[in-house]
């Protein structure tokens, strides 16, 4: 295992890949191009995840927020989405990853619909790395379709409502099958959510750098992870219990 032992290593990491309008503008190109170039970016933290032993990889492609950017920009996405998973695919099955898609995914046409379907379809058993894509993903949409899924459990009777705990609540979360969140990374230079992972975010270790997504390469992961390593997770108790307990 090259560099962090294995201990440190975050299991689940999370990155909001930003910048790439601004990355574009510098060059004096649409916005599109920016985009086409994170594709790129992808690629090289996928790598540097199964090099490390990540076990997830969940990042953020589209916001619910997002639908409100212009018409032709919104286009260009999705026509990027479609490109990437007809060619990426195959490799990523490849590679051992297993892939899933995220968020409100009725708000897509049909067609895209398909292609995420047959991606997670295809990839299903898969067990190297979970890699997992936000789009038309919002972390308050995420707690609202969990609270449905509690309120219709009540309404058949299989569940009372003063037993909804975070434990109960939690497991309608997306990606709660998966290993809680380690390590929130946002490139791109702006320290905040964007109602990305909130309920998920609670106790990650943030990471912020001013890279912008389609610079980010598997050295900027190793950074972010050689940081996360140097953290003392406390969750409430002090340095000292934190201590005597490992
Ligand atoms: C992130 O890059 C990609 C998406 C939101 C789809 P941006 O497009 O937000 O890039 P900046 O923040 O304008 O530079
Ligand atoms: C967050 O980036 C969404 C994605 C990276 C997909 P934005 O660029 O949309 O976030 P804001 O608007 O700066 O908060
Ligand atoms: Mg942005």
């Amino acid at each position: 295992m090259s560099g962090a032992e294995a201990a440190q290593v975050p299991r689940h990491v999370a990155i909001v890949m930003d910048g790439n309008g601004r990355w574009a503008k510098a060059r004096h190109r649409p916005r599109s191009f920016g985009h086409n170039a994170g594709r790129k970016a992808v690629r090289e933290v996928v790598e540097a995840c199964l090099r490390e032993g990540v076990q997830a990889l969940t990042l953020f492609a589209f916001s619910s927020e997002n639908w409100q950017r212009p018409q032709d920009e919104v286009g260009a996405l999705m026509g990027l989405f479609v490109r990437a998973l007809d060619k990426e695919v195959e490799e990523l099955h490849g590679h051992g990853v297993r892939l899933r898609f995220i968020g409100d995914l009725s708000a897509f046409d049909e067609p895209l619909r398909q292609l995420m379907q047959a991606a997670m379809t295809h990839t299903a058993g898969n067990t190297r790395l979970q890699v997992n894509i936000a789009v038309s993903y919002g972390g308050r949409w995420d707690i609202v379709q969990a609270s449905r899924q509690a309120a219709a459990a009540v309404a058949r009777g299989e569940l009372r409502a003063e037993d909804i705990d975070e434990t109960c609540l939690g497991q309608w979360m997306s990606l709660a099958d998966l290993p809680p969140l380690d390590l929130f990374i946002r490139t791109g230079g702006e320290c905040r959510i964007s109602n990305f992972l909130l309920w998920q975010v609670a106790y990650a270790e943030l990471y912020f750098t001013d890279t912008l997504w389609p610079d980010f390469d598997q050295a900027c992961l190793r950074q972010a992870i050689e940081d996360y390593a140097r953290r003392e997770r406390r969750y409430g108790r002090t340095g000292e219990q934190v201590a005597t307990a490992s």
